[in-house]
């Protein structure tokens, strides 16, 4: 097996607000191999972007971190000085968002903003980081580069501002991309375009992707595994195939039987009962219990680990711990 190149292990993350704090993550763990895309799914609130800017060292206040560990090639990043932490960020760990418009800066041309970003991870001069920025955007797919390069953001579509934002990670070298909701913004055809060209950049550089959406079609077609994140935790991760055949935790069998299909066109959609836990307040023992059809005591006092079911399919649910007793 292949070591991980992220390895994400009981993170916690906490907001401190006036209203109390806020428990955003749980004790997430996960981890990412190389060349690989992991989808990562969840309710929305579930804590899918806090963890990955988690990756990024980039919680916002009055955010932080209060436990766990975030390994990167066995390094564990919360441990590291925050300058070569953001020596990373942006350089082997990069990160792209559901609107890149918010992350272009509109005062620079595309080829200004490129070269900026060459320049300081590569050190080139100014002809070799504008050849480079050309070339990272052919390979992107963008269509006469040099033009692309004399534009300013606006001027560029959605999906092609995208298509920015992940050739300015590539040309910095990164090897983990964190994509949240990249596509969510875009309309259909252009949503295809960029999960293609994601699932090209792993396949032909070996990228690895964190996919973080809320769409399961889209994890359907694009992603090697799954993580499914319910109030901060991970309920169940394993092999998209497994997951989507053989899902395990009641969470996900939920969230799974709520996916509109063809022959349901017309029916409302098979909702979860119940609300997400309050962050403010979340439950003891399995975070999921008040919404579960099966809980009983030991659901409601402890908190059930992630085991694993099947080759690398693990679930975080008291059913499928054999040796305890019920
Ligand atoms: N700045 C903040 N202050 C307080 N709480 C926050 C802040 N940012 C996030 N949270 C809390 O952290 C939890 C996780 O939020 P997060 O944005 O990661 O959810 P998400 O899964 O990305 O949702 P969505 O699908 O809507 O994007 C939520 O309960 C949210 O209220
Ligand atoms: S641990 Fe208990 S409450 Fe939680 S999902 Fe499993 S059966 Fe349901
Ligand atoms: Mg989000």
């Amino acid at each position: 097996m292949k070591e991980p190149l992220i390895s994400v292990r009981d993170l916690r993350v906490q907001f401190q607000t006036y209203a109390g704090v806020v428990y955003a993550l749980n004790g997430v763990s996960f981890d990412l191999y190389p060349g690989e895309i992991l989808g990562l799914v969840g309710e929305t609130g579930c804590g899918k972007s806090v963890t990955g800017l988690a990756l990024l060292g980039l919680i916002p206040p009055p955010g932080q971190v209060v436990g766990g560990e975030i390994r990167y090639r066995g390094r564990n990043l919360l441990a590291l000085p925050p300058a070569q932490w953001q020596a990373l960020r942006g350089g082997k760990i990069a990160m792209i968002f559901q609107d890149p418009a918010a992350a272009l800066n509109p005062v620079f041309t595309v080829g200004e903003q490129m070269e900026l970003v060459t320049r300081r991870h590569r050190r080139l001069g100014r002809d070799a980081a504008r050849r480079q920025a050309a070339e990272v955007l052919r390979s992107v797919g963008m269509p006469e580069p040099e033009r692309i390069l004399e534009t300013y953001p606006h001027e560029l579509s959605g999906g092609m501002q995208q298509r920015v934002m992940i050739a300015m990670a590539l040309s910095c070298g990164a090897e983990v991309l964190v994509a949240d909701e990249p596509t969510t913004a875009l309309d259909v055809t252009i949503q295809a375009q960029i999960l293609d060209l994601l699932v090209d950049l792993k396949r032909t550089r070996g990228l690895s992707i964190l996919l973080i959406t809320h769409n399961l079609g889209v994890v359907a077609e694009t992603c090697d595994r799954v993580a499914v994140l319910y109030a901060g935790f991970i309920v169940e991760t394993g092999p998209t195939e497994a997951i989507f055949q053989a899902m395990k935790h009641p969470y996900t069998q939920g969230l799974l039987a709520a996916i509109p299909r063809p022959s349901h066109r017309g029916r409302p959609l098979q909702a979860i009962p119940g609300t997400v836990p309050d962050g403010l307040q979340p439950p003891p023992g399995c975070l999921f219990h008040p919404r579960c059809p099966f809980a009983w005591d030991r659901c409601r006092q402890e908190r059930p680990a992630l085991l694993e079911v099947a080759d690398g399919h693990q679930v975080a649910c008291h059913l499928y711990d054999r040796e305890a007793e019920r």
